[in-house]
């Protein structure tokens, strides 16, 4: 059901980062972004992949994780993730991706989800130093990078309050809580 793997399907930020991800799971992943909505069907986007341990040491530093909790460096060694794939748009195809980005990884996260595994967008790259530490030519630019692996957290939804806050936070046994607007408060006619 696609409500039940939506509902699933939250930001994680804390892995087994000893369980593995093969290089054709994250292809497969790809694919899920490829056959899926791009505006006037440009299909501007291209992807870079990383699974082994040297290019992931390079991509982790540059990431931010869960910038709401403030006393949370992001995540330890052991607990970091498995795998990244990094959403770039071909500016030789297109200057603007649209939203075909956001298309693409929720489309590769409901796959992850599926296969048991768990990821997060990250928005907050340091884009020039990982675009040189991975040797990604200039015609490239970095929109999103996905983290994934074996989640080791548990996240739950709550109900947005009448404050109107909406914070995510992590109480004292580690569980992350993430809480969402209710439904009669977005649907506005
Ligand atoms: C475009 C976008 C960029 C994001 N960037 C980051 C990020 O840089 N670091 C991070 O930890 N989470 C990031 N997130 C994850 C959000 O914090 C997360 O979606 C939000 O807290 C709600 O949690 P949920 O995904 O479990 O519903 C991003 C999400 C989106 C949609």
């Amino acid at each position: 059901m696609i409500r039940d793997l939506i509902l699933q399907n939250r930001s994680c930020r804390r892995f087994h980062q000893d369980v593995a991800i093969e290089h054709e799971t994250l292809r497969e992943l790809v694919d899920l972004a490829r056959c899926s909505a791009s505006a006037a069907n440009r299909q501007p986007l291209k992807y870079f992949l990383s699974c082994d341990p040297e290019k992931n040491a390079m991509i982790f530093p540059q990431l931010g994780f869960a910038g709401q909790l403030t006393d949370w460096p992001g995540p330890s060694e052991g607990e970091r993730p498995s795998a990244y794939i990094i959403i770039l748009l071909d500016t030789e195809i297109s200057k603007s991706a649209g939203c075909d980005h956001g298309i693409a990884a929720q489309s590769i996260l409901l796959g992850a989800r599926e296969k048991g595994l768990g990821g997060c967008m990250h928005g907050s790259v340091k884009r020039g130093e990982v675009m040189q530490a991975l040797g990604i030519p200039p015609r490239y630019e970095i929109l999103l990078v996905l983290s994934l692996g074996k989640p080791k957290e548990k996240v739950v939804l709550e109900t947005v309050g009448t404050d109107g806050k909406a914070n995510y936070w992590r109480d004292s046994d580690g569980v992350h809580h993430v809480p969402k607007r209710p439904l009669d408060d977005i649907i506005i006619g």
